[in-house]
């Protein structure tokens, strides 16, 4: 995707991933900092970090978080939010994730959560994650992730709400793409959620219009996509299941 592309589609709804439902819940975040396990003199890079939900979470833990982002407005409103919270130990940096602008062997933490999808060349992304973690180095890795009976169908929605949507991926595909390129997979699952579609769309401030067609493709889609999603109304509202792979990693000590 071109960073243009995805500055466009992000900038404008910068202030709704400083509330989002799931990417600022403590629940979503306690995940993180259970999958990285952060000690105090490590210093952190958070890749696609976006308003910096992951990088604030992990900051009170560690030495030091770098947040890069494609877009300089999410990261405006992270930079924001560091001084609103007192949090001095962010740094915040333009820049692509399959092209780090750091030296080899600087980081003991990479992090990206919500992002992967969104990259054109994954395989590019964690060369680079290998390249900049020291030997020893921890990856936690955090991303939509649906079964396979409803992939095809949740990446049309998926691309409908989003156009800078590439691919998610399955923990299988993740075990198999991070053991190719160096690193020893510690944990790996899915993690299913109960999902609010207006919140979903609500984040990507898809029009009134294109939410109502898609919750009505949510709503009629065949039958073995629909036991996987088990789209139910509440209260008139429409939810239903999503999923994450969540997944810890680590480049060998000697590496
Ligand atoms: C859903 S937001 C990230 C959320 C954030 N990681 C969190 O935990 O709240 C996705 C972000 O990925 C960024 N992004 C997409 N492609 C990127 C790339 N190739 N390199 C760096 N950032 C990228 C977008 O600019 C956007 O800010």
């Amino acid at each position: 995707m071109s960073s243009e592309r995805v500055r466009s589609q992000f900038e404008p709804v910068a202030r709704n991933y400083v509330t989002s439902h799931f990417h600022a819940s403590a629940d979503r975040l306690a995940e993180v900092i259970e999958l990285v396990e952060p000690e105090p003199a490590d210093v952190v890079l958070d890749v696609a970090t976006g308003t910096g939900n992951t990088a604030l979470a992990l900051a009170p833990h560690v030495a030091w978080v770098l947040g890069l982002d494609l877009a300089p407005g999410m990261l405006a409103e992270g930079a924001k939010v560091a001084r609103e919270r007192g949090i001095g130990n962010v740094t915040w940096i333009v820049g692509d994730a399959a092209a780090l602008p750091f030296v080899n062997e600087s980081f003991d933490v990479y992090a990206v959560r919500a992002a992967p999808h969104h990259f054109p060349d994954v395989e590019a992304a964690l060369a680079e994650a290998w390249r900049v973690l020291r030997p020893g180095g921890r990856l936690g890795l955090v991303d939509c992730s649906p079964p396979p009976a409803a992939r095809d169908f949740v990446h049309e929605i998926e691309v409908a709400r989003d156009p800078t949507h590439v691919r998610s991926h399955t923990v299988e595909e993740w075990t198999e793409l991070l053991a190719r390129t160096g690193f020893e997979v510690e944990s790996a699952r899915r993690r299913e959620l109960e999902w609010r579609f207006a919140n979903w769309m609500g984040t990507m401030d898809v029009s009134a219009q294109r939410a109502a067609e898609l919750e009505a493709k949510v709503e009629s889609a065949p039958p073995e996509v629909r036991e996987a999603l088990a789209p139910e109304r509440r209260d008139g509202e429409l939810w239903h299941r999503y999923w994450h792979a969540l997944i810890r990693a680590r480049k060998p000590a000697d590496g």
